[in-house]
């Protein structure tokens, strides 16, 4: 059985989450409420453009308020990742933030789905996340590659400061919009579909959309979901205004 976005989203209650089902096209401008473990499955291959994502770390994370992130476990990561590769278009990216401290289990999901990592990416932290053997200051994400896509002309730095700290207001792990902006303005083109299937409060999408990009989440948690949904709908495309922007944080 096939199904199209408005049967799918009308079959969704408010509260539970997607079923698998086979997708005749990929849903775009969305986020779909569920375990992307279902949902991916029933996207149409070699349909998504580029995969930003900020997946659970495998960390057992807590901030400084108790909150947690849901699923923070193993079992996601080398069926997640074989799916991404499927729907991701031939010579295309994935940038996947990651848990240092696992970072042999990602790799090892990474690479049976058939990823190539070609970079890794540094952002460091104007602040100290935590204290313990270090004082943790950056976060680190992997560039990806399925294929064999083109290299840019000019490549930007892969050290992207964090700046904009935004509080973790909305998400105990919030992204800020602009370390972000780089990612989508260099790894797809105006049109094409981003896809964040942990979208937690919908950073990466934002950035999409404002970089006039179609976007597609999945989001597990609904209350997450509907943050996501509100600000996707509050925020407008603006590419022509960011372009300056985009060069002066990855020149
Ligand atoms: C690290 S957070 C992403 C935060 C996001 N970058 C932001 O700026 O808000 C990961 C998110 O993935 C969601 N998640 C965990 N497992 C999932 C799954 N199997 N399918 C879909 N979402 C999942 C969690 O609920 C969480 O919101």
């Amino acid at each position: 059985m096939t199904t199209d976005i408005a049967t799918f989203l009308e079959a969704q209650s408010d509260t539970a989450c997607a079923t698998s089902l086979p997708f005749t096209a990929t849903p775009r401008n969305t986020i779909l409420h569920g375990d992307c473990l279902d949902i991916l499955p029933g996207l149409p291959a070699q349909s998504v453009d580029f995969v930003l994502t900020d997946p659970p770390y495998v960390s057992r994370y807590c901030d400084r308020k108790g909150r947690t992130i849901p699923n923070d476990r193993f079992k996601w990561l080398r069926p997640g990742f074989a799916d991404l590769h499927r729907v991701l278009k031939p010579d295309s990216f994935c940038v996947c933030f990651y848990g240092w401290a696992h970072i042999d289990k990602f790799a090892a999901a990474w690479n049976a789905a058939g990823f190539r990592p070609v970079g890794h990416l540094a952002f460091p932290k104007r602040y100290t996340s935590a204290t313990r053997f270090l004082r943790y200051q950056h976060e680190g994400a992997y560039l990806l590659a399925k294929g064999d896509p083109p290299e840019p002309r000019h490549p930007f730095g892969d050290v992207i400061e964090w700046t904009d700290y935004t509080g973790n207001r909305l998400h105990p792990s919030q992204k800020p919009i602009t370390m972000l902006l780089p990612l989508i303005d260099n790894f797809s083109t105006p049109g094409g579909l981003v896809l964040d299937p942990f979208a937690g409060s919908g950073s990466s999408l934002l950035a999409a959309k404002m970089l006039g990009r179609a976007w597609l989440g999945i989001e597990l948690d609904a209350d997450y979901q509907a943050v996501a949904n509100r600000r996707l709908g509050e925020t407008q495309a603006v590419p022509g205004e960011l372009q300056v922007m985009v060069q002066e944080i990855a020149p």
